[in-house]
Protein backbone atom coordinates (compact mmCIF):
# COMPACT_ATOMS: atom_id res chain seq x y z
CA UNK A 1 0.00 0.00 0.00
CA UNK A 2 1.40 3.70 0.73
CA UNK A 3 4.53 4.32 2.03
CA UNK A 4 3.91 7.71 3.36
CA UNK A 5 0.34 9.03 3.97
CA UNK A 6 -1.23 9.60 1.03
CA UNK A 7 -1.24 13.15 -0.94
CA UNK A 8 -4.62 14.79 -1.66
CA UNK A 9 -4.80 17.51 -4.30
CA UNK A 10 -7.88 19.65 -2.89
CA UNK A 11 -9.37 21.97 -5.19
CA UNK A 12 -11.09 24.91 -4.14
CA UNK A 13 -9.68 24.37 -0.57
CA UNK A 14 -10.01 27.41 0.54
CA UNK A 15 -13.78 27.43 -0.08
CA UNK A 16 -15.83 27.14 2.75
CA UNK A 17 -16.23 23.35 2.07
CA UNK A 18 -13.41 22.70 0.78
CA UNK A 19 -11.51 24.38 3.64
CA UNK A 20 -13.35 22.19 5.91
CA UNK A 21 -12.49 19.03 4.24
CA UNK A 22 -8.89 20.34 4.49
CA UNK A 23 -8.82 20.91 8.06
CA UNK A 24 -10.37 16.97 8.40
CA UNK A 25 -7.64 16.03 6.08
CA UNK A 26 -5.19 16.93 8.04
CA UNK A 27 -6.47 15.87 11.45
CA UNK A 28 -6.38 12.18 9.49
CA UNK A 29 -3.02 12.43 9.10
CA UNK A 30 -3.10 13.35 5.12
CA UNK A 31 -0.65 15.43 3.51
CA UNK A 32 -2.88 18.24 1.23
CA UNK A 33 -1.97 20.60 -1.21
CA UNK A 34 -4.61 23.10 -2.00
CA UNK A 35 -5.11 24.34 -5.88
CA UNK A 36 -7.53 27.59 -5.58
CA UNK A 37 -7.96 30.86 -7.97
CA UNK A 38 -8.80 32.60 -5.16
CA UNK A 39 -11.98 34.32 -6.91
CA UNK A 40 -14.12 32.76 -3.86
CA UNK A 41 -11.84 31.52 -1.87
CA UNK A 42 -9.74 32.76 1.46
CA UNK A 43 -5.94 33.05 1.56
CA UNK A 44 -5.95 34.38 4.78
CA UNK A 45 -7.91 31.02 6.11
CA UNK A 46 -5.27 28.86 4.40
CA UNK A 47 -2.26 30.65 5.96
CA UNK A 48 -3.37 31.37 9.53
CA UNK A 49 -5.60 28.39 10.11
CA UNK A 50 -4.76 25.65 7.46
CA UNK A 51 -1.14 26.45 7.13
CA UNK A 52 -0.76 23.88 4.06
CA UNK A 53 0.28 24.42 0.85
CA UNK A 54 -1.84 26.31 -1.68
CA UNK A 55 -1.31 26.99 -5.28
CA UNK A 56 -3.07 30.00 -6.92
CA UNK A 57 -4.71 28.78 -10.26
CA UNK A 58 -6.95 27.78 -12.10
CA UNK A 59 -8.83 24.91 -12.84
CA UNK A 60 -8.58 25.67 -16.50
CA UNK A 61 -5.13 26.13 -16.79
CA UNK A 62 -4.10 22.95 -18.54
CA UNK A 63 -0.48 23.74 -18.35
CA UNK A 64 -0.56 24.78 -14.69
CA UNK A 65 -2.46 21.25 -13.67
CA UNK A 66 0.17 19.60 -16.31
CA UNK A 67 2.86 21.01 -14.29
CA UNK A 68 0.87 20.42 -10.73
CA UNK A 69 0.92 16.34 -11.57
CA UNK A 70 4.56 15.87 -12.70
CA UNK A 71 6.14 18.03 -9.38
CA UNK A 72 3.61 16.38 -7.25
CA UNK A 73 3.34 13.08 -6.07
CA UNK A 74 -0.65 13.10 -6.00
CA UNK A 75 -2.94 10.28 -5.00
CA UNK A 76 -6.44 11.29 -5.05
CA UNK A 77 -7.93 14.55 -5.70
CA UNK A 78 -10.66 15.93 -4.15
CA UNK A 79 -13.06 18.27 -5.91
CA UNK A 80 -14.52 21.32 -4.64
CA UNK A 81 -13.39 24.27 -7.39
CA UNK A 82 -16.63 25.40 -9.12
CA UNK A 83 -19.14 28.18 -8.61
CA UNK A 84 -21.76 27.17 -6.93
CA UNK A 85 -24.93 29.92 -6.85
CA UNK A 86 -27.90 28.52 -7.96
CA UNK A 87 -30.12 31.62 -9.13
CA UNK A 88 -26.87 33.35 -10.82
CA UNK A 89 -26.50 30.16 -13.17
CA UNK A 90 -29.86 30.67 -14.65
CA UNK A 91 -28.76 34.37 -15.79
CA UNK A 92 -25.58 33.04 -16.34
CA UNK A 93 -25.06 29.47 -18.00
CA UNK A 94 -22.07 29.86 -19.93
CA UNK A 95 -19.93 30.85 -16.80
CA UNK A 96 -21.22 27.48 -14.65
CA UNK A 97 -20.54 25.42 -17.60
CA UNK A 98 -17.45 26.68 -18.76
CA UNK A 99 -15.80 26.40 -14.91
CA UNK A 100 -17.74 23.48 -13.35
CA UNK A 101 -17.96 21.17 -16.67
CA UNK A 102 -14.82 22.68 -18.91
CA UNK A 103 -12.95 23.35 -16.10
CA UNK A 104 -13.32 19.49 -14.27
CA UNK A 105 -12.78 18.20 -18.02
CA UNK A 106 -9.30 19.69 -18.23
CA UNK A 107 -8.64 18.33 -14.00
CA UNK A 108 -9.90 15.40 -15.32
CA UNK A 109 -7.35 15.28 -18.45
CA UNK A 110 -4.40 16.40 -16.13
CA UNK A 111 -5.38 13.14 -14.07
CA UNK A 112 -5.39 10.50 -16.73
CA UNK A 113 -2.28 11.82 -17.97
CA UNK A 114 -0.19 11.42 -14.36
CA UNK A 115 -2.34 8.17 -13.84
CA UNK A 116 -3.78 9.66 -10.95
CA UNK A 117 -7.35 7.37 -10.77
CA UNK A 118 -9.43 8.81 -7.71
CA UNK A 119 -11.06 12.03 -7.36
CA UNK A 120 -13.75 12.60 -4.88
CA UNK A 121 -16.70 15.06 -6.56
CA UNK A 122 -18.46 17.59 -5.10
CA UNK A 123 -22.05 17.17 -6.76
CA UNK A 124 -25.44 18.50 -5.20
CA UNK A 125 -28.79 17.69 -4.75
CA UNK A 126 -29.49 20.51 -6.99
CA UNK A 127 -29.24 17.42 -9.68
CA UNK A 128 -32.43 16.28 -8.60
CA UNK A 129 -34.68 19.05 -9.58
CA UNK A 130 -38.30 19.04 -7.91
CA UNK A 131 -38.76 15.64 -6.46
CA UNK A 132 -41.35 13.24 -7.27
CA UNK A 133 -41.17 11.42 -3.80
CA UNK A 134 -39.41 12.38 0.14
CA UNK A 135 -37.19 12.28 0.82
CA UNK A 136 -34.99 11.46 -2.57
CA UNK A 137 -32.79 8.66 -2.67
CA UNK A 138 -29.90 8.69 -5.25
CA UNK A 139 -32.17 6.96 -7.62
CA UNK A 140 -34.33 9.48 -7.92
CA UNK A 141 -35.27 10.61 -11.02
CA UNK A 142 -31.79 13.38 -12.33
CA UNK A 143 -34.11 16.49 -13.62
CA UNK A 144 -32.26 19.52 -12.77
CA UNK A 145 -33.62 22.77 -12.97
CA UNK A 146 -31.35 25.44 -12.76
CA UNK A 147 -27.52 25.40 -15.10
CA UNK A 148 -25.85 24.60 -12.03
CA UNK A 149 -27.52 21.45 -11.01
CA UNK A 150 -27.29 20.50 -14.80
CA UNK A 151 -23.66 21.18 -14.46
CA UNK A 152 -22.85 18.87 -12.10
CA UNK A 153 -25.23 16.48 -13.43
CA UNK A 154 -22.87 16.39 -16.70
CA UNK A 155 -19.67 15.63 -14.22
CA UNK A 156 -21.34 12.67 -12.40
CA UNK A 157 -22.23 11.81 -16.35
CA UNK A 158 -18.64 12.02 -17.51
CA UNK A 159 -17.15 10.19 -14.41
CA UNK A 160 -19.12 7.36 -15.11
CA UNK A 161 -18.17 7.54 -18.82
CA UNK A 162 -14.58 7.80 -18.02
CA UNK A 163 -14.62 5.32 -15.19
CA UNK A 164 -16.24 2.61 -18.13
CA UNK A 165 -13.59 3.98 -20.54
CA UNK A 166 -10.57 4.92 -17.91
CA UNK A 167 -11.18 3.02 -14.65
CA UNK A 168 -10.97 6.44 -13.17
CA UNK A 169 -12.65 5.48 -9.64
CA UNK A 170 -14.83 8.22 -8.36
CA UNK A 171 -16.95 9.22 -5.51
CA UNK A 172 -19.83 11.63 -6.00
CA UNK A 173 -21.44 13.53 -2.92
CA UNK A 174 -24.81 15.41 -3.43
CA UNK A 175 -24.86 17.55 -0.81
CA UNK A 176 -27.89 18.93 0.14
CA UNK A 177 -27.60 22.67 2.06
CA UNK A 178 -24.18 22.93 3.86
CA UNK A 179 -24.64 25.42 6.98
CA UNK A 180 -22.46 25.80 10.03
CA UNK A 181 -19.05 26.06 10.51
CA UNK A 182 -15.82 24.96 12.78
CA UNK A 183 -17.37 24.07 16.21
CA UNK A 184 -13.36 25.74 16.96
CA UNK A 185 -15.25 29.17 15.51
CA UNK A 186 -11.95 29.57 13.00
CA UNK A 187 -13.35 28.34 10.06
CA UNK A 188 -16.84 29.27 8.26
CA UNK A 189 -19.18 30.20 5.68
CA UNK A 190 -17.88 33.90 4.22
CA UNK A 191 -19.19 34.37 0.58
CA UNK A 192 -18.94 37.71 -1.04
CA UNK A 193 -21.77 38.03 -2.51
CA UNK A 194 -23.61 36.13 -0.15
CA UNK A 195 -26.84 34.93 -1.60
CA UNK A 196 -27.06 32.14 0.89
CA UNK A 197 -29.50 32.02 3.75
CA UNK A 198 -28.33 30.97 6.84
CA UNK A 199 -25.16 33.60 6.44
CA UNK A 200 -28.01 36.39 5.96
CA UNK A 201 -29.63 35.75 8.48
CA UNK A 202 -26.73 36.12 10.85
CA UNK A 203 -25.18 38.86 9.10
CA UNK A 204 -28.61 40.65 9.45
CA UNK A 205 -28.72 39.68 13.43
CA UNK A 206 -25.27 41.30 13.38
CA UNK A 207 -26.60 44.22 11.71
CA UNK A 208 -24.88 44.02 8.35
CA UNK A 209 -27.98 43.87 6.11
CA UNK A 210 -31.06 45.77 6.81
CA UNK A 211 -33.45 42.55 6.33
CA UNK A 212 -33.61 39.28 5.13
CA UNK A 213 -35.42 39.01 1.81
CA UNK A 214 -37.90 35.97 1.72
CA UNK A 215 -38.07 34.80 -1.91
CA UNK A 216 -41.46 33.07 -2.60
CA UNK A 217 -44.15 33.36 0.31
CA UNK A 218 -46.34 31.37 -1.88
CA UNK A 219 -44.99 27.43 -2.44
CA UNK A 220 -46.98 24.44 -1.66
CA UNK A 221 -45.17 23.96 1.66
CA UNK A 222 -46.58 24.50 5.57
CA UNK A 223 -45.98 27.99 6.00
CA UNK A 224 -45.25 28.88 1.60
CA UNK A 225 -41.53 29.14 1.92
CA UNK A 226 -39.23 27.06 0.80
CA UNK A 227 -37.94 23.81 2.45
CA UNK A 228 -34.07 22.79 3.10
CA UNK A 229 -32.28 19.91 4.67
CA UNK A 230 -29.31 21.42 5.93
CA UNK A 231 -26.31 19.98 6.67
CA UNK A 232 -23.08 20.40 9.05
CA UNK A 233 -20.43 21.50 6.83
CA UNK A 234 -18.02 19.38 9.68
CA UNK A 235 -20.29 16.19 9.00
CA UNK A 236 -19.63 17.15 4.99
CA UNK A 237 -16.28 17.29 4.97
CA UNK A 238 -16.23 13.81 7.41
CA UNK A 239 -17.81 12.30 4.53
CA UNK A 240 -15.57 13.45 2.16
CA UNK A 241 -12.54 11.61 4.24
CA UNK A 242 -14.65 8.36 3.93
CA UNK A 243 -15.34 8.69 0.63
CA UNK A 244 -11.69 8.80 -0.21
CA UNK A 245 -10.65 6.30 2.33
CA UNK A 246 -13.51 4.31 0.18
CA UNK A 247 -11.52 5.07 -3.16
CA UNK A 248 -8.04 4.56 -1.44
CA UNK A 249 -9.06 1.24 -0.22
CA UNK A 250 -10.04 -0.35 -4.29
CA UNK A 251 -13.60 1.38 -4.18
CA UNK A 252 -14.48 1.50 -7.71
CA UNK A 253 -17.28 4.17 -8.41
CA UNK A 254 -20.16 5.44 -6.04
CA UNK A 255 -22.42 8.13 -5.40
CA UNK A 256 -23.97 9.12 -2.10
CA UNK A 257 -26.57 11.56 -0.72
CA UNK A 258 -25.45 13.48 2.26
CA UNK A 259 -28.21 15.19 4.13
CA UNK A 260 -30.29 15.41 8.03
CA UNK A 261 -33.15 13.81 6.22
CA UNK A 262 -35.00 16.76 8.18
CA UNK A 263 -36.34 19.91 6.19
CA UNK A 264 -36.84 23.77 7.64
CA UNK A 265 -38.88 26.25 6.19
CA UNK A 266 -37.44 29.65 5.69
CA UNK A 267 -39.20 31.06 8.09
CA UNK A 268 -38.16 28.06 10.81
CA UNK A 269 -34.40 29.09 9.85
CA UNK A 270 -35.28 32.73 10.88
CA UNK A 271 -36.97 31.43 14.22
CA UNK A 272 -33.63 28.98 15.02
CA UNK A 273 -31.56 32.28 14.61
CA UNK A 274 -33.49 34.36 16.60
CA UNK A 275 -33.69 31.98 19.64
CA UNK A 276 -29.88 31.78 19.40
CA UNK A 277 -28.63 34.88 18.29
CA UNK A 278 -31.22 36.69 20.65
CA UNK A 279 -31.53 39.52 18.03
CA UNK A 280 -34.98 40.61 16.02
CA UNK A 281 -34.31 39.73 12.61
CA UNK A 282 -36.21 41.50 10.07
CA UNK A 283 -37.49 39.73 6.53
CA UNK A 284 -39.67 41.31 3.43
CA UNK A 285 -41.38 39.12 1.30
CA UNK A 286 -40.11 38.75 -2.29
CA UNK A 287 -41.07 36.88 -5.33
CA UNK A 288 -39.79 33.41 -6.19
CA UNK A 289 -36.50 33.28 -7.11
CA UNK A 290 -36.09 31.48 -10.38
CA UNK A 291 -34.72 28.25 -10.00
CA UNK A 292 -35.30 27.10 -6.76
CA UNK A 293 -37.33 24.00 -6.18
CA UNK A 294 -39.66 24.25 -3.12
CA UNK A 295 -38.80 20.95 -1.15
CA UNK A 296 -35.39 19.32 -1.17
CA UNK A 297 -35.21 16.85 1.47
CA UNK A 298 -32.70 13.88 1.17
CA UNK A 299 -32.10 10.30 2.31
CA UNK A 300 -28.44 9.45 3.29
CA UNK A 301 -29.40 5.73 4.43
CA UNK A 302 -26.72 4.57 1.92
CA UNK A 303 -24.34 6.75 2.71
CA UNK A 304 -24.64 5.34 6.50
CA UNK A 305 -24.78 1.84 5.70
CA UNK A 306 -21.64 2.13 2.97
CA UNK A 307 -19.54 4.82 4.22
CA UNK A 308 -20.18 3.92 7.99
CA UNK A 309 -20.95 7.67 7.70
CA UNK A 310 -22.73 9.54 11.08
CA UNK A 311 -23.62 12.78 11.43
CA UNK A 312 -22.04 14.61 14.37
CA UNK A 313 -23.98 17.78 14.26
CA UNK A 314 -27.55 16.99 12.60
CA UNK A 315 -29.37 19.73 15.31
CA UNK A 316 -30.03 22.74 13.26
CA UNK A 317 -30.05 24.89 16.25
CA UNK A 318 -26.24 23.64 16.71
CA UNK A 319 -25.69 24.49 12.94
CA UNK A 320 -27.18 27.60 13.26
CA UNK A 321 -25.07 28.49 16.52
CA UNK A 322 -21.61 27.23 15.00
CA UNK A 323 -22.46 29.85 12.34
CA UNK A 324 -23.64 32.32 14.25
CA UNK A 325 -19.94 31.93 16.42
CA UNK A 326 -17.80 31.68 13.51
CA UNK A 327 -19.90 35.33 11.91
CA UNK A 328 -19.05 37.04 15.65
CA UNK A 329 -15.77 36.40 15.10
CA UNK A 330 -14.90 37.06 11.46
CA UNK A 331 -17.25 40.19 11.54
CA UNK A 332 -15.91 41.46 14.79
CA UNK A 333 -12.86 41.96 12.46
CA UNK A 334 -14.54 43.72 9.62
CA UNK A 335 -13.76 46.92 8.38
CA UNK A 336 -17.26 47.16 6.30
CA UNK A 337 -20.05 48.48 8.76
CA UNK A 338 -23.11 47.56 6.30
CA UNK A 339 -22.47 44.93 3.45
CA UNK A 340 -25.00 45.12 0.29
CA UNK A 341 -28.45 44.53 -0.08
CA UNK A 342 -28.31 40.70 -0.89
CA UNK A 343 -30.99 41.23 -3.68
CA UNK A 344 -28.69 43.84 -5.55
CA UNK A 345 -27.06 39.60 -6.51
CA UNK A 346 -30.28 39.07 -8.65
CA UNK A 347 -30.84 42.84 -10.20
CA UNK A 348 -27.38 42.98 -11.07
CA UNK A 349 -27.91 39.48 -12.31
CA UNK A 350 -31.15 40.07 -14.24
CA UNK A 351 -29.18 43.43 -15.73
CA UNK A 352 -26.72 41.78 -17.14
CA UNK A 353 -28.45 39.13 -18.92
CA UNK A 354 -30.98 42.25 -20.22
CA UNK A 355 -27.73 43.23 -21.72
CA UNK A 356 -26.46 40.34 -23.01
CA UNK A 357 -29.78 39.95 -24.80
CA UNK A 358 -29.78 43.41 -26.13
CA UNK A 359 -33.01 44.18 -24.28
N1 LIG B 1 -33.38 32.33 0.37
C1 LIG B 1 -34.17 33.42 0.71
N2 LIG B 1 -33.53 34.59 0.92
C2 LIG B 1 -32.20 34.74 0.80
C3 LIG B 1 -31.42 33.62 0.45
C4 LIG B 1 -32.06 32.43 0.23
O1 LIG B 1 -35.37 33.32 0.80
O2 LIG B 1 -31.71 35.86 0.99
C5 LIG B 1 -34.06 31.05 0.13
C6 LIG B 1 -33.81 30.49 -1.25
O3 LIG B 1 -34.70 31.04 -2.19
C7 LIG B 1 -33.98 29.01 -0.99
C8 LIG B 1 -33.48 28.82 0.44
O4 LIG B 1 -33.53 30.11 1.03
O5 LIG B 1 -35.33 28.69 -1.04
C9 LIG B 1 -32.07 28.32 0.51
O6 LIG B 1 -31.29 29.13 -0.34
P1 LIG B 1 -29.71 29.13 -0.35
O7 LIG B 1 -29.30 30.16 -1.34
O8 LIG B 1 -29.20 29.22 1.03
O9 LIG B 1 -29.37 27.68 -0.86
P2 LIG B 1 -29.80 26.99 -2.22
O10 LIG B 1 -30.83 25.97 -1.84
O11 LIG B 1 -30.19 27.89 -3.28
O12 LIG B 1 -28.41 26.41 -2.69
C10 LIG B 1 -27.68 25.57 -1.88
C11 LIG B 1 -26.28 25.38 -2.43
C12 LIG B 1 -26.30 24.64 -3.72
C13 LIG B 1 -27.16 23.41 -3.62
C14 LIG B 1 -28.51 23.77 -3.12
C15 LIG B 1 -29.46 22.64 -2.98
O13 LIG B 1 -25.65 26.61 -2.59
O14 LIG B 1 -25.00 24.27 -4.02
O15 LIG B 1 -28.34 24.34 -1.83
O16 LIG B 1 -30.66 23.19 -2.49
F1 LIG B 1 -27.30 22.85 -4.83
Amino acid sequence: MYQTQPKILVTGGAGFIGSHAVLALKQAGYDVIILDNLIYGHRDIVENELQVEMIIGDIRDRNLLNRLFKTHQIDAVMHFAAYAYVGESVFDPNKYYDNNVVGTLTLLDAMLRASVKKIVFSSTCAIYGVPQDLPICEDSPHNPINPYGASKLTVERILSDFHAAYELNSVCLRYFNAAGASPTGYLGEDHTPETHLIPLVLLTALGKHEFVPIFGTDYLTSDGTCIRDYIHVCDLASAHVLALEYLLQGGKIEVFNLGNGNGFSIKEIINTATAVTGHTIKTVDYARRPGDPPILVGSAEKAKRILGWHPQYPNLKEIVAHAWQWHQRRQGSSFLTKLPNPTKHYERSYAALAQQVGR
